[in-house]
């Protein structure tokens, strides 16, 4: 199964985003897999991010997502990945349509109050970066029949 990793920033965390956030993707009807509120260390940040190593603001992009907690999750769902790029938007909030949750939420890239998995390959590494095995649960939602004919 497709799954993707989505993490609210800890922006998002301390302007009280959270339940605004987590409630687009299940209304959405993706099933929720994973899901914790996290101090993020630095090494952590650093694996994360590190396609992004050489970019100039990298050092300010790793003091950002390790500035307070994070909420971690995992969502899970046929084309999960690409949808749920989607719902985020644009990198650049000024560019994110409105309706996503940057256009909607967000002014500046350095602080976007979300992030998603941008490949299945990506949402698996991720997801098993930031979980534990015992963390993620396999589960069948009761609204599948109603989602899915
Ligand atoms: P994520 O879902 O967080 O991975 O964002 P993205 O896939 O839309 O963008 P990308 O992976 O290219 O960049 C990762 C994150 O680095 C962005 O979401 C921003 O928080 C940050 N970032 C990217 N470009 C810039 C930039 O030019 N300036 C600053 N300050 N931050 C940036
Ligand atoms: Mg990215």
């Amino acid at each position: 199964v497709e799954e993707t990793y989505i993490m609210i920033k800890p922006d998002g965390v301390q302007r009280g985003l959270v339940g605004e956030i987590i409630s687009r993707f299940e209304k959405k009807g993706f099933k929720l897999t994973g899901l914790k509120l996290f101090q993020c260390p630095k090494e952590l940040a650093q694996e994360h991010y590190k396609d992004l190593q050489s970019k100039p603001f990298f050092p300010k992009l790793i003091d950002y997502i390790t500035s307070g907690p994070v909420v971690c999750m995992a969502w899970e769902g046929v084309g999960v990945v690409a949808s749920a790029r989607k719902l985020i938007g644009a990198t650049n909030p000024l560019n994110a349509e409105p309706g996503t949750i940057r256009g909607d939420l967000a002014v500046q890239t350095g602080r976007n109050v979300v992030h998603g998995s941008d490949s299945p390959e990506n949402g698996k590494r991720e997801i098993a970066l930031w979980f534990k095995e015992e963390e993620l649960c396999e589960w069948a939602p009761v609204q599948e029949p109603w989602l899915k004919e």
